[in-house]
């Protein structure tokens, strides 16, 4: 069928991404797995468990007669082992065993926690993602990272474990809030950067059709991030190689969001991140000075951050932090850069000074 994309792991079928409007067809997708499941634990936060806990339950009621639900308060500070802890426990109490299945409804967040509680109850057992934000669609719903912050560190604990299913509900993205599209705005843009220069320009070209939901363009932009996204995490699905190129914009963008205690979204840090990334392939000579252009006014035009505050962003402060983070390989900085709009390269050669330039270049 024409909205869904296969994910193969090591060659073979590893699971689907389902594109819908609505959430009818998840207990359908669901037995397509072909697994049958006893009990379900939907696993999300407070904000989208209001809108949407009692939709996705109805959805499943025919796959399974017990069905349980773990909400935990919404936001990134409770990406943490001891909400982790907190879920572990409500399954042991509802003896939950490896033949059950976790089901994350909700942002990057729920995915990421919710994919680690089921890669270590038990030593694994089966979840899937039913992402609710456009940055859990193209992004952190497809790849099989889970993990949790510790302490300081953002994804510092975590594990491969793939989803059974990705489904999507593209509906729930016209109540989603202006400022979280467009921080899964920035993945797009990203996407567009680092693997496609013709949807890049789809995204210059269609753009008021994309911020005033258009079905068709919203389709197109998460179906193509999905393929992009999908693509190279079939490659390379433990990040050996050419995934690295996913996190353009990430290393100085994780050090900016680090650094705002997380008052930024993530997409937008991403932005800003991106711009410094795309400042340094033109100082590389890379990337021509119009195209460095075009990036920062794409940005922009997405309503998007292209600097942050030279008053409370300092720049030895974002190197530091960009070198704590974990994008290092042999104390080098895995760095990725645009050949041209549409191709990444890791770079491994990048040194302080000119990160600094980088960093400079977005504190206004
Ligand atoms: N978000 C980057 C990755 O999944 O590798």
């Amino acid at each position: 069928m024409e909205n869904i994309l296969e994910i193969k792991y090591d060659g073979k079928p590893c699971y689907d991404i389902v594109l819908e409007n609505d959430f009818k067809k998840l207990a359908y997708f669901l037995n397509q797995t072909g697994k049958k499941y006893q009990r379900i634990c939907i696993v999300s936060d407070t904000n989208v468990a209001s809108y949407y806990i009692d939709d996705v339950r109805d959805a499943l009621r025919d796959v399974s007669g017990e069905i349980t639900q773990f909400v935990f308060q919404a936001g990134e500070a409770s990406k943490n082992l001891n909400v982790v802890e907190d879920l572990y426990e409500s399954l042991i109490k509802a003896h939950f065993d490896r033949k059950d299945l976790l089901v994350a409804l909700g942002g990057g967040v729920v995915g990421d926690m919710t994919g680690f509680a089921a890669a270590t109850y038990l030593r694994g057992i089966d979840f899937i993602q039913v992402p609710t934000s456009l940055l859990a669609m193209v992004d952190s719903s497809i790849g099989g990272k889970t993990g949790v912050d510790f302490r300081a560190f953002k994804n510092m604990v975590g594990a491969f474990h793939m989803p059974r299913l990705v489904y999507m509900n593209l509906s729930v993205l016209k109540s989603l809030p202006q400022e979280q599209f467009k921080s899964g705005m920035g993945e797009v843009i990203k996407h567009g950067l680092i693997a496609d220069r013709s949807y890049f320009d789809f995204l210059i070209k269609d753009r008021e059709k994309i911020c005033a939901f258009d079905p068709d363009a919203i389709l197109h932009v998460v179906k193509r991030s999905c393929e992009i996204k999908g693509a190279v995490v079939e490659e390379d699905p433990k990040e050996q190689g050419i995934r690295a190129t996913l996190n353009f914009g990430h290393t100085i963008g994780h050090a900016v969001e680090k650094l705002s205690k997380f008052s930024l979204f993530h997409g937008q840090c991403v932005a800003v991140g991106s711009v410094a990334a795309a400042y340094l392939s033109m100082k590389k000579g890379l990337i021509k000075g119009s195209d460095y252009e075009l990036i920062r006014q794409v940005i922009s035009d997405y309503g998007l951050p292209v600097s942050v505050c030279a008053e409370t962003y300092h720049a030895d402060e974002i190197l530091k932090t960009t070198k704590s983070d974990k994008k290092m390989q042999a104390g080098k900085i895995k760095f990725i850069l645009l050949e041209q709009i549409g191709k990444a390269v890791i770079d491994t050669s990048l040194t302080d000074a000119d990160l600094l330039e980088g960093i400079n270049e977005i504190l206004k």
